[in-house]
């Protein structure tokens, strides 16, 4: 950032100018912990692994809304919860079916969560689950708004949301109007705990931020929606597969187009990362489930694609995958368009931003840091017409 700097500008002051605030810590949290150089991941207290392995989405929920997990009682409790939470207000259905055909789906979801809070029946806030209702209530809908926006912009009837089943199947029943087999809906629910809760990324500090003055959850997620939306945090699935459709249209060859693209200084979307220093652990979950679908689905060849790519990407500048490089072939496996895919992440990652949402108010303190001024500080006013 030298070069922005005001000659006459005396750094010694600043302590910490610290551009895209690398490595500061600004908050302490129970949701998760990141191993950069390990590149482990684990969501408060459990492994990614074991958590891909063993657990529901619902589970994970509960996990990152209470910080450890629900007993059976418990996760009946929440399901239902969720399952009768699912429906949208009227108004907001007549949005998604008026809305532009043409509107990014990202934009489509952030303005629905918007527009809940205006349906929301206010409890009492000293309730003990006050905040953890809201989050049910939001995570519950998020799913029924992307189908009902997808179907509705091709012209299809709107799949009301089922008030049994998981988050994964419901989704899948509702986008394609077809009950999922148990595969796709593993898959899905999968995908979903891969994506809940990430640390302090863009979205989630977007959340937080908002939280420390006081505003509510909506408000929150609604901002959080915004942060992710941008290619450089969760558009980057759907990148990824823009450009695994670009390399088939050009029948380019994978290897060539990526290492043009690096020679021209062009990021490549789905590689690297702000703390991983080695493969994103939940690339390496991806990865063989991408294998795996991929083969199932006859989409090898994006398969094959995406490894030469990450083959490169390594041999070229030494930068791993993060968790969009291999969800995006496997979402494209699953039938769901390239469009949708960041809709999904953000399916997922409400959980995450929610359980921040809780822990911040709990122990709040405004967010408010600040910005080394470097612009002019005498300036004699000068009027309109001799400017
Ligand atoms: N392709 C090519 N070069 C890269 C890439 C990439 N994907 N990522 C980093 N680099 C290079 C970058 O050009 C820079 O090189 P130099 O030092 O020569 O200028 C160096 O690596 C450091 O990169 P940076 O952008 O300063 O690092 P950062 O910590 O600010 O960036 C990042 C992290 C994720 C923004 C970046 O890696 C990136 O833009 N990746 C592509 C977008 C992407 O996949 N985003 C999803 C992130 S993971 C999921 C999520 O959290 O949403």
């Amino acid at each position: 950032m030298a070069e922005n700097l005001k000659e006459n500008i005396d750094l010694s002051q600043y302590p910490h100018i610290n551009k895209g605030l690398e490595g500061i810590i600004a908050f302490s949290s129970q949701k998760s912990f990141i191993d950069g150089q390990e590149g482990k991941l684990i969501y408060s207290g459990y492994t990614i692994e074991t958590l891909a392995e063993h657990a529901t989405f619902e589970e994970v929920c509960f996990l990152l809304w209470n910080n450890r997990l629900p007993n059976s009682s418990e996760l009946q409790e929440l399901n239902e919860k969720m399952q009768t939470s699912r429906e949208l207000p009227e108004p907001l259905l007549t949005y998604l079916k008026n809305t532009s055909k043409t509107a990014e789906p990202m934009s489509v979801l952030r303005t629905a969560v918007s527009m809940l809070a205006d349906f929301h029946k206010v409890d009492d806030k000293s309730e003990d689950k006050f905040h953890e209702n809201i989050a049910i209530s939001i995570t519950a809908k998020i799913p029924t708004i992307i189908a009902a926006f997808d179907r509705s912009r091709n012209d299809k009837n709107i799949v009301a949301p089922l008030s049994e089943h998981s988050t994964a199947y419901n989704f899948l029943y509702m986008l394609n109007n077809e009950e999922p087999g148990e595969q796709a809906e593993k898959t899905m629910d999968i995908c979903l705990i891969l994506h809940a809760e990430h640390g302090m990324n863009a979205s989630t500090f977007t959340n937080r931020a908002i939280c420390s003055t006081e505003s509510d959850m909506y408000s929150s997620v609604t901002g959080a929606i915004g942060s992710l939306k941008g290619p450089l945090h969760g558009g980057a699935n759907q990148q990824v597969m823009n450009m695994l459709i670009d390399i088939d249209e050009q029948d380019a060859d994978p290897v060539e187009y990526v290492k043009e693209r690096l020679a021209g200084k062009e990021k490549i979307m789905g590689f690297g990362h702000r703390v991983y220093k080695t493969m994103d652990p939940r690339a390496r979950i991806l990865r063989g489930m991408s294998e795996q679908l991929s083969k199932e689905t006859g989409h090898e060849t994006l398969y094959e694609w995406s490894e030469a790519i990450l083959k490169t990407m390594k041999d070229e500048i030494g930068i791993d995958p993060n968790v969009d490089f291999f969800s995006a072939t496997v979402y494209y496996s699953m039938g769901i368009k390239p469009d949708l895919f960041t809709c999904i992440f953000a399916m997922s990652r409400i959980t995450g931003w929610t359980g921040h949402y809780i822990e911040q108010a709990k122990n709040n303190r405004l967010v408010r840091p600040r910005a080394l001024y470097i612009g002019e500080k005498d300036l004699n006013w000068v009027p309109i017409e001799e400017r």
